[in-house]
């Protein structure tokens, strides 16, 4: 096999042909390669197939040189009934036109079945295009800096009661004790992720705030996958927990407890696509700091009470 039959990163050849002196290098199951564009992640929150909203982001991205965007769940560029292997072929051929790759955690609006058609590579990535790669539940990587990095998909969907099986709704959303298991319980650094840990106080005072317009069914089911989540997020006591799914943007620091220890972690959870939101985020690999901004670029800050401004 060459390097044309295979995934830009997963190439060495590329590797080497790029000037990765100031890199911060990405290493997984059995590759190490150059977090490209150097030390700084670019984020997306829930897209749900919003192609012309990924192309801004990726664009703005791009003119602050950012090569590695990581889409925190509901993707949804591939989805039954629309014309997605051209949607996905578009963005694959745009993100390699910008130097870019994309990785995307799984949330709960994806044709998980059609997405697993897609093979998980030695790298553990799923790759379903050129530049367009999955992270699936487990997957874990370290940067050269030493940061451990995790991804734990998958969600709950609220609304399951209106959603037909098969159409816009799939069970493979919920995750697994199987899921959890893969994940382990070495400690990460950064947990990426759909859903939300429980115990987030102005994400919850949110959530109350609608529970009166929601069928109590689908409350239930959907805390029962954030329990869920909930029970890895522990597993690997992260510092830093980047999540979407809840088209809330969230920025808080927590104390979490267990049976045998606490551990504090900053939650951060970010908007829906669309303008002037929360949607975006710049991730430092040196000091794991991010900065929140919107599709354009511009910061998007939280006052004091967490409430949006
Ligand atoms: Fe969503
Ligand atoms: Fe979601």
């Amino acid at each position: 096999m060459t390097c044309k039959d295979q995934p830009v990163a997963d190439c060495p050849e590329n590797a080497i042909r790029r000037d990765v002196s100031a890199d911060v290098v990405w290493h997984d199951a059995s590759a190490t390669w150059p977090l490209l564009g150097g030390r700084r992640i670019g984020l997306m929150g829930d897209v749900h197939g919003d192609r012309n909203h990924i192309f801004r982001a990726a664009n703005m991205f791009g003119r602050r040189g950012i090569r590695v965007i990581i889409q925190l769940g509901d993707f949804g560029m591939i989805w039954p009934r629309r014309n997605w292997p051209i949607d996905l072929n578009a963005l694959d051929v745009f993100l390699g036109d910008q130097d870019q790759t994309l990785l995307f955690v799984d949330g709960n609006h994806e044709d998980h079945p059609l997405l697993e058609t897609f093979p998980v590579s030695s790298t553990g990535i799923r790759w379903v295009g050129e530049r367009i790669g999955h992270l699936p539940r487990g997957y874990r990587a370290v940067f050269s800096n030493g940061i451990r990095l995790a991804a734990l998909g998958g969600a709950n969907s609220i609304d399951r009661y209106r959603r037909l099986e098969g159409r816009d709704w799939w069970a493979q959303e919920q995750i697994t004790l199987a899921d959890l298991r893969v994940l382990g319980e070495e400690p990460v650094d950064v947990l990426l992720s759909h859903d939300v840990p429980l115990g987030v106080p102005s994400l919850d005072r949110h959530l109350a705030s609608i529970r009166d317009f929601v069928p109590r069914q689908g409350i239930r089911y959907a805390e029962r996958g954030r329990r869920m989540f909930h029970e890895g997020f522990v597993q690997v006591r992260p510092r830093l927990s980047l999540a979407g799914h809840y088209h809330w943007h969230v920025d808080e620091t927590i104390e979490f407890e267990t049976e045998s220890e606490s551990f504090a972690t900053r939650v951060v959870v970010l908007d829906a696509q669309g303008a002037s939101r929360g949607n975006c985020a710049i991730l430092n690999l040196d000091d794991l700091s991010v900065e929140v901004i919107d599709v354009e670029g511009r910061p998007y800050l939280l006052d004091h009470l967490g409430v949006h401004r």
